[in-house]
């Protein structure tokens, strides 16, 4: 872990049962990476998640879609909600809605994201299913920043996992969802660092543009 910097001052974003959410949560107990979560909000006010973020003893928001009117409505509250924080990066763990133009471009180059395929391969839902169905020999998953391009944005990191013969969706996303648990903590203490950033619509690692997304290596 870098000890030297403050810590990087993150709002989580999920759905659903947060085991991303935990591993981060546990990472920075554990002091292994210099991380603050200062709160975790939700589209579904029923989600795990929150309830892993009570725990900790993290502030935690669910704001319902169906109390907007359309998206921008939604998007907007959101925005409210997460400057009331003040965070330097929006981490999105399993959070299930599109973002709008307007709220990517709003929190430009300071959005994560972790998608559970080797991008730009199976952008969208239902990846797992999908690379079975291609016959591909690998998966795995990918920390990206955000743009308003769904699951587009620039890569940072990923990990491969080889498909194993009799592999089916529950047994690969255990292997892949055990590596996501390690890497994205890991990029998040990256950028505590001050080692990753975007700028010019790229990533950049160490002052330098990234042509190829890091690959996590799940041995450290
Ligand atoms: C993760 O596998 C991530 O790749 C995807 O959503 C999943 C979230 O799972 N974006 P959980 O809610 O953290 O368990």
């Amino acid at each position: 872990m870098n000890g030297s910097a403050s810590p990087l001052q993150i709002v989580v974003l999920l759905s659903g049962s947060g085991t991303t959410l935990q591993a981060i949560i546990d990472e920075m107990q554990a002091g292994n990476i210099n991380v603050e979560i200062k709160a975790v909000i939700s589209d579904q006010s029923q989600a795990t998640g929150l309830t892993r973020a009570e725990n900790a003893g993290i502030e935690t928001c669910a704001l319902s879609p169906r109390d907007y009117p359309d998206r921008q409505g939604f998007d907007h509250a959101l925005a409210s909600c997460i400057d009331r924080y003040k965070p330097q990066y929006i981490v999105l763990a399993g959070f299930m809605r599109i973002l709008g133009k307007s709220f990517v471009e709003r929190f430009a180059g300071k959005i994560l994201n972790i998608h559970p395929s080797l991008l730009p391969r199976f952008r969208g839902l239902d990846t797992y299913a999908r690379v079975l169905e291609a016959g591909d020999a690998e998966h795995g998953t990918s920390v990206h920043f955000v743009t308003a391009e769904l699951d587009g944005g620039p890569l940072i990191m990923q990990s491969r996992v080889k498909v194993l013969e009799g592999d089916d969706e529950e047994s690969l996303s255990a292997r892949v969802k055990e590596r996501e648990r390690k890497m994205y903590p890991a990029v998040l203490d990256m950028i505590a660092a001050k080692r990753i950033e975007m700028k010019d619509g790229q990533a950049w690692l160490d002052n330098q543009p990234l042509d190829h997304p890091l690959e996590f290596d799940p041995s450290k």
